[in-house]
C-alpha cells in the first residue's frame, strides 16, 4: 500500500514537473517536498516555518508533513514559529507564546519572544529540523536570525553529545572496572540520543541573488542581526538565499557547527531569478504586502529608526514616507532634481492618514517611491539619501534614535555621519568597503545556484 502510493505520487510529480519546466522561469516546489518526505522517513521531526512556505497548489509545507505522517512513517512532534507565527496571524513585534495550532493539534513552540531558541527538551524530541521560510533579502528581517538561533541550539546540542562520547572514550582507555561499568552505562545513555540533522527546504531571495547593497553588521542586534563574536557579519541587502545563508552560518559562525546540515535546492533556480512567480507569493509578513515591497524595505526599513511614518498602516508600506510636519512637495522636488537618485526612482508628493502606527488617524504629507527600474535601483542609496534630505529639512521636528539607527542600518558610526551635513550618502557607504569587499569573498565560498 505504502509501495503503491509512493509511486502514484511519484508519477503524479513527475507529470507535473513535465508540464511546469515548459515554462518560463517555473520552478516545481513539489518536487523538493517529495525529496524531504524521502530523507525523513523513520524521523521525529521538528519545523521551523510561517505562511510563505507553499507548495505548488498554495498549501502550507506544515499541513502537507502533517498529513503524510502514516505514509512515510514519520512523526511531526512540533512546529517552531518566527515572527508571525506559523500561519502569520501575529502583528509586527508583538511577542509569539507557544500555543497548540487549531488546525492539527500540533504544538507550537514560539522562537520570538519568550525564548529564541529551542530548549534542550524540546531538542531531544527530534532527530531532525526542517526549516523553510521565504526570506526578503533583508539583514533585518527577523526571520534568518531566528534561523540562525534555531542552527545554533542544534550545533551546540550536537557539540554537547559529541563531548559525552569522548568522555567516554577516556574512561575507556583508562581501563579499571569501576571505570568501565561506568562506561557502558554511560554508553546505553548516550545510545538514546542521536545528533540532530538539520534541513533546509530552500526558497528563492526575493531580491534576487546578485545585487548586494548596504554595510556589513557591525554592531549586535539581537532578532535584527548577529555578530557571532565576528568584526562584522552580512550587508542589509545579502543576495543569498536561506538555504545559501544557512550554510554560510554553519560554515562561518556557528561555535559548532551541525555535520549533517542539508539543503534541498530549488529546481532550475539561478540566483538572478528574483522572486520568479507572483502565483507562489504569500506576504511573509503583514506590512510586507507585494514583492514590490521588499526592493524598498532594505532602504526605507531605517524609518521604523524615526518618528515619521515608514507608511505602515497605508496601503503602501515601506513606500510611503511621511509626517503631518512635512511638506511633500517640496521634498519630492528636492530629490527629484537629485542627480544621486533621480534616475532609479520617481518621488511623488502624497497626503494620507496612517490607520495604525505612528500618527494614527492623522494627516501625514511625504512622499511615494516608485523604482523606474528594480534590477539597477540601490534601494539602501535611496532609502538613505531620503533620510538625509528629510533630517535636513526637518531639525527640529524629525527624531532618529542613535542606537537603534545604527543596529538596523548596521554600522557604529551612522547616526553619525548622517546627521553630519559634511557627509554624502556616497561617504558613509564607502566607509564600510573594505568590509564589505571581505564579506563577499566569504558569501562567494557558499553560493549553490548559478
Ligand atoms: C506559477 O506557479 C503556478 C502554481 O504552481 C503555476 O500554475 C504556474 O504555471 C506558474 N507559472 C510560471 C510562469 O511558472
Ligand atoms: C517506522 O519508523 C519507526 C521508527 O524509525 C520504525 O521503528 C518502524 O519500523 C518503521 N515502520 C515501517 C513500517 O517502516
Ligand atoms: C484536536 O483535538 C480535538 C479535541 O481533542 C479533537 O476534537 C480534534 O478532532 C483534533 N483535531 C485533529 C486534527 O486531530
Ligand atoms: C550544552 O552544554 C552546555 C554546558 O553544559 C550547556 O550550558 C548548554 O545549555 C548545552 N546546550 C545544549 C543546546 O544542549
Ligand atoms: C584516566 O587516567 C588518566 C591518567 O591516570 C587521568 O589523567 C585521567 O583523568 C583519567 N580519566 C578519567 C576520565 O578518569
Ligand atoms: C577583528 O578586528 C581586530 C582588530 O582589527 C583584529 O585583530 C581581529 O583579527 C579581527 N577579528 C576577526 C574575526 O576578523
Ligand atoms: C515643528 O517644530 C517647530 C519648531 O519647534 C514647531 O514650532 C512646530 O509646531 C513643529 N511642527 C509640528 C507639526 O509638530
Ligand atoms: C511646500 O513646498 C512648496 C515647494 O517648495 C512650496 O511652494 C509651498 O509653499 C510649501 N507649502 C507650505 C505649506 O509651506
Ligand atoms: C482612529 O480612527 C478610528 C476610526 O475612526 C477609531 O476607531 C480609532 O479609535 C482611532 N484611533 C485613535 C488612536 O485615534
Ligand atoms: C516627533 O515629532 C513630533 C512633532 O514634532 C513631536 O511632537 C514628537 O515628540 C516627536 N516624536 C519623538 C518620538 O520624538
Ligand atoms: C562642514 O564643512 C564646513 C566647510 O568645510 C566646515 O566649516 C564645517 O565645520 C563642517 N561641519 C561639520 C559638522 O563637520
Amino acid at each position: 500500500m505504502k509501495q503503491f502510493s509512493f509511486f502514484v505520487f511519484v508519477l503524479m510529480l513527475l507529470a507535473s514537473s513535465t508540464y511546469a519546466s515548459s515554462l518560463e522561469n517555473s520552478i516545481n516546489y513539489d518536487l523538493q517536498t517529495q525529496e524531504l518526505l524521502t530523507q525523513i522517513q523513520g524521523k521525529r521531526i521538528g519545523i521551523l516555518t510561517n505562511p510563505s512556505c507553499i507548495d505548488s497548489s498554495r498549501e502550507l509545507l506544515f499541513d502537507v508533513l502533517f498529513k503524510n505522517q502514516n505514509i512515510y512513517n514519520y512523526t511531526l512532534e512540533y512546529a517552531l514559529a518566527p515572527e508571525h507565527g506559523i500561519r502569520g496571524d501575529q502583528d509586527a513585534g508583538t511577542l509569539v507564546y507557544d500555543y497548540v495550532d487549531p488546525q492539527t493539534n500540533i504544538t507550537v513552540y514560539s522562537l520570538y519572544g519568550i525564548r529564541k531558541q529551542p530548549t534542550v527538551e524540546m531538542l531531544q524530541k527530534v532527530d531532525t529540523i526542517i526549516h523553510c521560510i521565504v526570506d526578503v533579502g533583508t539583514r533585518f528581517f527577523t526571520y534568518i536570525w531566528t534561523m540562525s538561533y534555531a542552527q545554533e541550539a542544534v550545533g551546540d546540542y550536537n557539540f554537547n553529545l559529541t563531548q559525552k562520547v569522548q568522555l567516554k572514550e577516556n574512561f575507556q582507555l583508562n581501563n579499571s572496572q569501576r571505570q568501565l561499568s561506568f562506561y557502558f552505562r554511560e554508553m546505553q545513555n548516550h545510545n538514546s540520543k542521536k545528533e540532530i540533522n538539520f534541513i533546509v527546504v530552500d526558497r528563492p531571495n526575493v531580491l534576487g541573488g546578485q545585487s548586494i547593497q548596504g554595510c556589513p553588521l557591525e554592531i549586535e542586534s539581537g532578532y535584527i542581526g548577529r555578530l557571532f563574536n565576528q568584526n562584522f557579519t552580512i550587508p542589509t541587502r545579502y543576495a543569498m538565499t536561506t538555504g545559501e545563508l544557512a550554510t554560510l552560518f554553519n560554515e562561518e559562525y556557528l561555535s559548532h557547527k551541525i555535520s549533517d546540515f542539508k539543503v534541498i535546492k530549488i529546481p532550475n533556480y539561478h540566483r538572478n531569478s528574483g522572486f520568479p512567480n507572483a502565483s507562489l507569493w504569500i506576504a511573509p509578513s503583514p506590512n510586507m504586502k507585494t514583492y514590490q515591497t521588499a526592493y524598498v524595505y532594505p532602504g526605507t526599513g531605517v524609518f521604523e529608526q524615526t518618528n515619521l511614518s515608514e507608511g505602515r498602516g497605508t496601503n503602501n508600506p515601506f513606500q510611503t514616507i511621511g509626517a503631518p510636519f512635512v511638506n511633500g512637495t517640496l521634498i519630492s522636488q528636492i530629490l527629484t532634481k537629485d542627480n544621486t537618485v533621480n534616475q532609479q526612482a520617481q518621488f511623488t508628493p502624497v497626503t494620507f492618514i496612517p490607520t495604525t502606527s505612528k500618527w494614527i488617524n492623522q494627516t501625514c504629507q511625504g512622499i511615494q517611491i516608485t523604482v523606474i527600474d528594480k534590477e539597477k535601483y540601490d534601494s539602501v542609496f535611496v532609502g538613505t539619501r531620503i533620510m538625509q534630505v528629510l533630517l535636513q529639512e526637518y531639525p527640529q521636528n524629525m527624531t532618529l534614535t542613535q542606537k537603534g539607527s545604527c543596529q538596523e542600518f548596521g554600522t557604529i558610526n551612522f547616526y553619525n555621519q548622517i546627521t553630519n551635513k559634511n557627509t554624502t550618502i556616497q561617504d558613509i557607504l564607502d566607509s564600510c568597503s573594505s568590509n564589505l569587499r571581505e564579506w563577499k569573498k566569504i558569501r562567494e565560498k557558499h553560493l549553490i545556484y548559478n
